[in-house]
């Protein structure tokens, strides 16, 4: 038996040496991944989760045979783990973001065992990213799951499988403590069936199914070793595909693609990056599937497994990176630990179709010629068919890498999206990618103003459009996918960076829209203004800009056809689906047969101009322009301010004032919104799953919270107090009373059980009590 687990581990702030040998009787019992401490959302210090802090595990096991060994596996310790295995001390080592593997048979006994951890999460000037500052936090604690396998003495590690688009097949791997007899036998698997089996390591299959965005299908790798200490195998699912960066693009299986994503921080609420697999593939689920996006950025540190093999099953590429932010030291011992962290990185990512390039530079670091020399190296060694990325915030630098990739941060919404990339000098004649644009620029806030959600947006898009502006340019990733906490130094003295086009709990803000409604597999239809006038200055009824990949777009009001609108090709040109914008509220309603016919259209206008642009901005232009036909309708201040009311802001009017736009697709109506003054409320869920699995570790739900009016529209700005309540073998992540603006999500875990039970997660607000149900197994 072996019944080592992520489940019921002892915890305990500080080390003492009793604890060695498992000796810890006040700590309290938590399961893997954990967070020693859980942080507000904001406003806290980065120092709270900075220290050390003692895990142990008491665990049966049968006894080890002399051919077998046992391979304890951390996926991620922040920073460093002492291990002691029955009180033996097994060192210190440095994990971070990369998996931290120990043979430890020698010291385990038939029976009962413990291993204890003593993790130093400490900010630690020899390890990248530390020594200058950091805009992201590296939050404490064996924070990915951890494995105890016990397997035949002669095993293999680090098996790579090379695959591309005509079926030629490279495999590789390091066997441990060889025999004589060791005999090696490849299967390839589509899904069930056996497509191939041998003993080469290098050969071919006819017409794969390639691996794509559209169709990331997957093969399986069986690798068996056989030896004179038994039988070792094990399975690794893999793709065929060719990537291929140049300087006319980024090409995937030969056909171009603009890619088109954001960057990631592993961070969630309160716990930091401690939540297990379902929440790691909850976030490229919404990369790909909300956002639209076709690649991801790991800024700026190797990611769990658990989210790049989602990204390897739903087609999401990735980019990955070595840890680090600006810095770059001159001590030695600093410069080892980023040499270990890119082989580590490589070791563990080169597997995964989805990850199409290494980023081998420290992120925005000056050049250092032997550092990255070194690196490139490291990286082409091990892995000698993905390009390198090496990401600076400049255009002229060496470049060592395979790919020039640069964060240009010059946008604005109007004009200017990206610079021309022939301005870029550095990295001549290799392929040029934007890692990076907005974030900090334009930092915007969930709860900003609309104003300012909006021009978000814009810039957002305007990159795009110039992402594709630029042929040449391999595509743009924006800072960033998820608002994330941050050191004092940066943020908004909150300690959040609110860069994400959604926030921390990954409810999206209008900018997501930017990237969705560029998308062909599903229809997306956002107004990014919502026509409710008392939001903007001077109560104005602004033009609405509608993101979305729809045909057209037609106005209603009170259920009367306005006017129909196309995509504003005119300024946004390179845009696969340009905004529409919604610029005449009266259309072809337009009925006042009191005014005369030749002077109608002109008063419409100045109707619709009064309303959008407001009085106070007629220039003299317009008086010259409009004037006469004022003049000549005879209609007084009264009455103009009656058809006001009439056509836009319904003021002074006993009728609803409902806006209507309908979204058409191959002259179909497809989808609608509908904008109006609210007065009734409820609240909404959405479940990113109801049945929670206890396998390897605890599993996890993410209830995303809608306060919304009878429209269906967020109520933005409303302010509610929620109460959490659970009944059985779940746990609300985070406070069980929460303050919140607008919307908001809230994790939630299982517990360990015996058999599989129901659990209800009970929501209280001031309009009641709702019941969310999930079986636990
Ligand atoms: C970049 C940096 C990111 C983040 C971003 C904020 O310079 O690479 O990590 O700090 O700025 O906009």
């Amino acid at each position: 038996m072996n019944d080592f687990s992520n489940f019921g581990w002892k915890f305990i702030k500080g080390f003492k040496d009793e604890y060695k040998t498992g000796d810890i009787r006040d700590g309290e019992l938590v399961d893997i991944p954990h967070a020693p401490v859980e942080v507000p959302v904001s406003y806290f210090d980065e120092k709270d989760y900075q220290g050390i802090f003692t895990y142990a595990k008491e665990f049966k096991i049968d006894r080890i045979k002399d051919n077998e060994v046992a391979i304890l596996t951390f996926e991620a310790i922040m920073v460093k783990a002492r291990v002691y295995v029955n009180g033996v001390d097994y060192g210190e080592h440095v994990s971070g973001w990369v998996p931290l593997s120990l043979e430890i048979q020698k010291d385990l006994k038939e029976g009962e065992n413990n291993i204890v951890v003593v993790v130093d999460s400490k900010e630690d000037e020899n390890i990248p990213p530390f020594g200058g500052s950091i805009d992201y936090l590296t939050f404490a604690g064996i924070y990915r799951p951890v494995h105890l396998e016990v397997i035949p003495k002669t095993y293999f590690k680090n098996a790579y499988i090379h695959a591309d688009s005509k079926g030629k097949i490279k495999i590789s791997q390091e066997i441990v403590n060889p025999t004589k007899r060791d005999s090696i036998n490849y299967q390839i698997f589509d899904g069930e069936k056996l497509v191939k089996s041998t003993k080469d390591a290098e050969f071919g299959i006819e017409k794969p199914h390639l691996w794509d965005t559209n169709d990331p299908h997957l093969y399986r790798l069986i690798i068996e070793l056989n030896s004179e200490n038994g039988h070792y195998e094990k399975e690794i699912k893999f793709g065929f595909r060719d990537v291929k960066f140049t300087e006319h693009g980024f090409f995937l299986n030969g056909q171009k693609l603009k890619l088109l994503g954001l960057n990631r921080h592993q961070n969630y609420p309160y716990v930091g990056p401690s939540l297990p697999k379902s929440a790691q593939e909850d976030d490229a689920n919404i990369i790909k599937f909300d956002f639209g996006c076709n690649v991801v950025r790991t800024s700026h540190y190797p990611q769990s497994e658990d989210f790049l093999n989602r990204c390897d099953e739903i087609g999401l590429l990735v980019l990955d990176e070595i840890p680090g932010w600006q810095f770059v030291s001159k001590k030695a011992s600093w410069r080892n630990n980023y040499y270990f962290f890119l082989r580590e990185m490589i070791l563990k990512e080169r597997n995964h179709p989805s990850v199409i390039s290494y980023g081998t530079r420290i992120d925005e670091s000056d050049d250092d010629h032997d550092l990255y020399s070194k690196g490139y190296e490291i990286a082409h060694t091990l892995d000698p068919y993905r390009q390198t990325l090496g990401v600076r915030n400049y255009k002229t630098s060496e470049c060592i890498e395979d790919i020039y990739a640069f964060n240009d941060f010059s946008g604005n919404s109007i004009y200017h999206g990206l610079d021309d990339p022939k301005s870029v000098k550095g990295g001549k004649g290799k392929p040029k990618l934007v890692t990076e644009n907005n974030g900090h620029m334009f930092s915007t806030k969930y709860f900003d103003h609309a104003d300012r959600r909006k021009e978000n947006a814009l810039r957002h898009l305007r990159v795009i459009n110039d992402a594709y502006k630029y042929d040449d340019i391999c595509g743009e990733l924006g800072w960033c996918a998820f608002d994330y906490n941050t050191h004092k130094a940066f943020g908004s003295n909150d300690h959040i960076c609110h860069h994400g086009v959604a926030n921390i709990f990954r409810n999206p803000k209008e900018s997501a829209y930017a990237f969705a409604s560029q998308r062909d597999d599903k229809i997306v239809m956002e107004v990014i203004n919502p026509p409710y006038v008392g939001d903007y200055s001077e109560n104005l009824l602004h033009p609405l800009i509608v993101l979305t990949n729809c045909d057209y777009v037609e106005l209603f009001k009170n259920g009367e056809f306005v006017k129909r609108f196309y995509p504003n090709k005119k300024d946004w040109l390179n845009l696969p689906h340009a905004p529409i914008y919604i610029d005449d509220f009266i259309g072809e309603r337009f009925n006042e047969p009191q005014i005369k016919e030749n002077i109608r259209g002109k008063i419409k206008d100045l109707l619709n101009i009064a309303a959008t642009r407001g009085m106070a901005s007629f220039t003299i232009k317009d008086y010259i322009k409009y004037g006469p036909a004022f003049l000549k309708s005879k209609m007084s201040m009264p009455e103009m301010g009656f058809l006001m009311g009439k056509y836009f802001s319904g003021q002074g009017l006993d009728v609803p004032n409902i806006w209507q736009v309908k979204g058409f697709k191959n002259d179909k109506e497809v989808t609608w919104k509908e904008f109006a003054p609210a007065t009734k409320f409820h609240y909404a869920y959405k479940v990113s799953n109801n049945v929670l699995e206890n396998k390897e570790t605890y599993d996890v739900a993410r209830v995303a919270i809608s306060f919304l009016d009878e429209y269906e529209n967020e109520a933005h700005y409303s302010q509610n107090v929620i109460n959490f309540e659970t009944a059985g073998p779940i746990e609300v992540i985070g406070p069980k009373q929460i303050a919140i603006i607008g919307d908001t999500s809230v994790y939630v875990r299982s517990k360990e059980t015996k058999s599989p039970q129901k659990a209800t997660l009970k929501i209280k607000t001031s309009l009641g009590v709702d019941t969310i149900e999930f079986g636990v197994k």
